[in-house]
């Protein structure tokens, strides 16, 4: 699938043209600028890209998250099985909020609540959106608390955060945020701050519970090993722009864009035996600072001057339908992994 399907019923988040600004010092900054992105149902599409291309701020956005006043949507939309979120009442947007969306996030410690038992906080969910009792409630929390893969679950829903692992932290997190069955779940970089045995675990977990649940996920990462285990699809993300979007197997066996083609041949398990990691040269403009064309051209070994480096550089469409952001697309042989 290369564009989102016609049905609506069949695409559950899709964005298109977003851009995102906030309020500096240096004036409104628009750190995303231009992303269209979809997620079809039942799919998991990654979400990839350095440090500050505007991952989170692109699903804080879709959660309706963003800080009051400091931000502004000048285009673009967002809609959630075809109901736009851009613009809506915040009223209405809490209502979708843990019900039909929900984010999981990369320290699950900071996002509980000291203060009450883990059952108490899965309970808030079900009590909001479900209107269930105290009692019912409860009774759901403990099965979210089994089915997450907690043991002893009936005895562990009374404990507080500080009593569990921070693996087990992100699994509560997990049965807070599947609690109502949502449509789309968005986890932002959920496994980075897990040990490499745990994080392993969390994965399968999440693989098990969106066959169970049924549910779509965005997953933000910058571990394309973790892409490779999760996801369907892949959108790569750079400096607030989508770079490609491609089917997970063939953005490693034939990437499209030369960001992609550097990030895959960053990944440890491809470095040369002895031999150093390869990195991407350079690092990401700042928001307020692009370059004129391609905003990867500086750091790009197959930019062309006074091609790649002046006008505007629009989404492309691939012979093969691949969205793609990049002047030179259908001339490049780029390199994958496999
Ligand atoms: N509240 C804010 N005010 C101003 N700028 C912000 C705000 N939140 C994020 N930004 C800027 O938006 C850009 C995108 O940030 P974002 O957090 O989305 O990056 P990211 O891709 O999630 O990076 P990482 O991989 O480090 O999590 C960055 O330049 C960041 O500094
Ligand atoms: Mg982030």
């Amino acid at each position: 699938m290369v564009s989102p399907p016609d049905d609506p019923q069949a695409t559950v988040l899709e964005i298109e043209n977003l851009a995102i600004e906030f309020r500096t010092e240096r004036g409104w900054v628009r750190v995303v600028d231009g992303v269209d992105l979809w997620v079809g149902r039942g799919e998991t599409v990654g979400l990839v890209g350095e440090s500050g291309s505007g991952k989170t701020v692109t699903s804080l956005a879709t959660m309706g998250l963003l800080p009051r006043g400091e931000h502004r949507i000048p285009q673009g939309s967002i809609r959630l099985v075809g109901e736009e979120l851009v613009g809506m009442p915040e009223r209405r947007l809490s209502d979708l909020r843990g019900d039909r969306v929900a984010m999981i996030f990369q320290e699950p410690r900071r996002s509980l609540d000291p203060a009450f038992t883990v059952g108490d906080q899965i309970a808030e969910v079900l009590r909001r959106h479900r209107g269930l009792s105290r009692k019912a409630a409860l009774v759901e929390a403990t099965v979210m608390l089994d089915t997450v893969g907690i043991a002893d679950a009936a005895r562990r829903v009374a404990d507080y955060p500080h009593q569990f692992s921070g693996g087990m932290c992100q699994r509560v997190m997990l049965a807070i945020a599947l609690a109502c069955r949502p449509t789309l779940l968005i986890a932002d970089e959920p496994t980075t701050a897990l040990d490499v045995t745990v994080q392993a675990e969390m994965l399968r977990l999440m693989n098990e519970l969106q066959a169970e649940f049924g549910v779509s996920i965005l997953f933000i990462t910058h571990d394309l090993g973790v892409v490779a285990e999760m996801c369907d699809r892949v959108s790569v993300m750079y400096a607030g722009q989508v770079v490609e979007s491609s089917p997970m197997e063939e953005l490693f066996a034939r990437p499209h864009h030369p960001y992609s083609e550097g990030l895959l041949a960053a990944i440890p398990d491809h470095a040369e035996p002895g031999g150093r990691l390869r990195s991407i040269r350079g690092s990401v403009p700042a928001p307020w600072d692009q370059p004129a064309g391609c905003r990867f051209h500086p750091r790009c070994d197959h930019a062309v001057v006074g091609l790649c480096d002046t006008g505007d550089n629009p989404m492309r469409t691939g012979a093969d339908g691949t969205p793609t952001r990049c002047m030179r697309l259908g001339e490049l042989e780029l390199t994958g992994t496999l």
